[in-house]
């Protein structure tokens, strides 16, 4: 009878076994966390996973207090903004962190599926985490674009109405859908309202679902490393990877000093450039939308120029619309453009180094060729990069194919 009381009644082992019977917490944080064992040799390019984390929560955050004060109606959205900023206490405060939050998540989440193209990481068996690491890129672009609406500047407006009318160029469905996006004949009042429900309900949710199956799809097959080599192959007696360490404490100390070192890059442009020379906050944003006066010059903000700049060099509006959707959707199929035997960018040969190069400087021409005026010589560039980006990717079955790669070795390498 005692000892059915001891069992029924009092927990053996403190709160936490209390917990754990009824709930698996210290399995799921040995699991994920203490047990959870990732590559000794991770470098700095490791660190843009856990900053986008670190992004998407300030998002949110500085999002609900926005919301506080926002108002979702074409009459009253511009003047809403004006006030959060000069008088709701610390409103400047959340909308500078809000809008440059904006910019540092794509910043950080370009450089995130940059590490994946140095190191491989979307090869099998990783091949799902980075499809849904797509994923959460269109939701992300969905997002942005939706907020940058509410404000109801020109820009907001304006842009808009250039985004939203090339599905006009869908032949038959086109006219159709744009009324459907808009909800109404022009940009207007009811854009607004359906722009903001998704902005703050459906795609911050479908972000946060996405990362979380993203995490669960990693921890499945365990990380890649800047090596490219199976750390699960070489295990002690225990069952433990030779390779790996736990990712708490060992990966989680040198996070945080990521961490800090990007808040402090983060808090210098909040307070003393938050619109970065018009790249994070274009300058025509801060007049009110007016739907009778045009911008002299209509360009997205930068996160969205390479594609804006691919879609511009194409004279014909279909084509060019086709060819803007595919420059987005080409990353998708990497884990299978990609024929190369090895992962990591350190044993492939010249003709990968060489692409990958070429890739990345005709990104950020594509980037500062959006921003330009689609005029001359700028036209005649974007279409040459524009060729350079889809070779890029149409070409890799060929070039990763005959490349020479060098033998991967066994176990990690350091590299001074
Ligand atoms: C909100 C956005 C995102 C968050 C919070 C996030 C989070 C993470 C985290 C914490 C890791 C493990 C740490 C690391 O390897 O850096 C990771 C790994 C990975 N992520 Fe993301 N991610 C995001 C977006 C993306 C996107 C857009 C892609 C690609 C299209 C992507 C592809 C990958 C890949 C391939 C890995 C495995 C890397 C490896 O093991 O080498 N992620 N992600």
């Amino acid at each position: 009878m005692a000892r059915i009381e001891a069992e029924v009644g009092k927990p053996q082992g403190g709160f936490m076994k209390w917990i754990d019977d009824r709930f698996p917490f210290t399995k799921t944080m040995e699991h994920h966390v203490t047990k959870y064992y990732a590559s000794k040799n991770f470098n700095w390019w490791y660190v843009f996973g856990v900053l986008a984390f670190v992004v998407l929560a300030i998002q949110l955050l500085t999002g609900i207090f926005l919301t506080m004060n926002y108002k979702p109606s074409a009459a009253e959205a511009f003047a809403s903004v004006e006030y959060i900023m000069r008088d709701v206490e610390w409103g400047w405060l959340i909308r500078y962190m809000h809008s440059t939050g904006a910019s540092f998540f794509f910043i950080v989440v370009y450089l995130h599926m940059f590490r994946a193209m140095l190191y491989g990481s979307y090869q099998k068996p990783r091949e799902l985490i980075w499809l849904i690491g797509m994923l959460i890129f269109l939701v992300l672009m969905a997002e942005a674009f939706a907020g940058y609406l509410l404000p109801w500047g020109q820009m907001s407006y304006w842009g808009a109405q250039v985004i939203i009318s090339l599905f006009g160029a869908i032949p038959v469905v086109g006219d159709a859908l744009v009324e459907i996006i808009r909800g109404d004949y022009a940009i207007s009042d009811i854009t607004l309202n359906r722009f903001f429900a998704l902005h703050v309900i459906v795609l911050p949710l479908a972000l946060i679902g996405l990362v979380f199956v993203h995490i669960v799809a990693l921890h499945e097959v365990g990380s890649n490393n800047p090596d490219g080599i199976d750390i699960k192959k070489l295990k002690d007696e225990s069952g433990k990877p030779l390779d790996g360490i736990a990712f708490h404490p060992y990966h989680t100390s040198k996070d945080l000093v990521g961490i800090i070192v990007f808040l402090m890059i983060f808090s210098a442009v909040v307070f003393f450039a938050p619109d970065m020379g018009g790249y994070f906050l274009e300058h025509a944003n801060f007049d009110p939308a007016n739907m009778t006066a045009t911008p002299e010059h209509i360009a997205p903000v930068w996160y969205f120029t390479p594609y804006y700049a691919i879609l511009r060099a194409v004279p014909d509006k279909l084509w060019g619309f086709i060819l803007f959707v595919a420059a987005v959707l080409l990353p998708v199929f990497l884990p299978w453009l990609d024929r190369s035997r090895v992962r990591s960018i350190r044993y492939r040969g010249w003709m990968y180094k060489s692409a990958l190069t070429v890739f990345v400087i005709t990104f950020f021409a594509l980037l500062l060729l959006g921003l330009a005026p689609a005029e001359g010589a700028y036209v005649m560039l974007a279409r040459i990069f524009s060729v350079l980006y889809f070779a890029f990717f149409l070409l890799m079955p060929f070039y990763t194919a005959m490349d020479k790669t060098k033998p991967v070795p066994d176990r990690v390498v350091y590299h001074d």
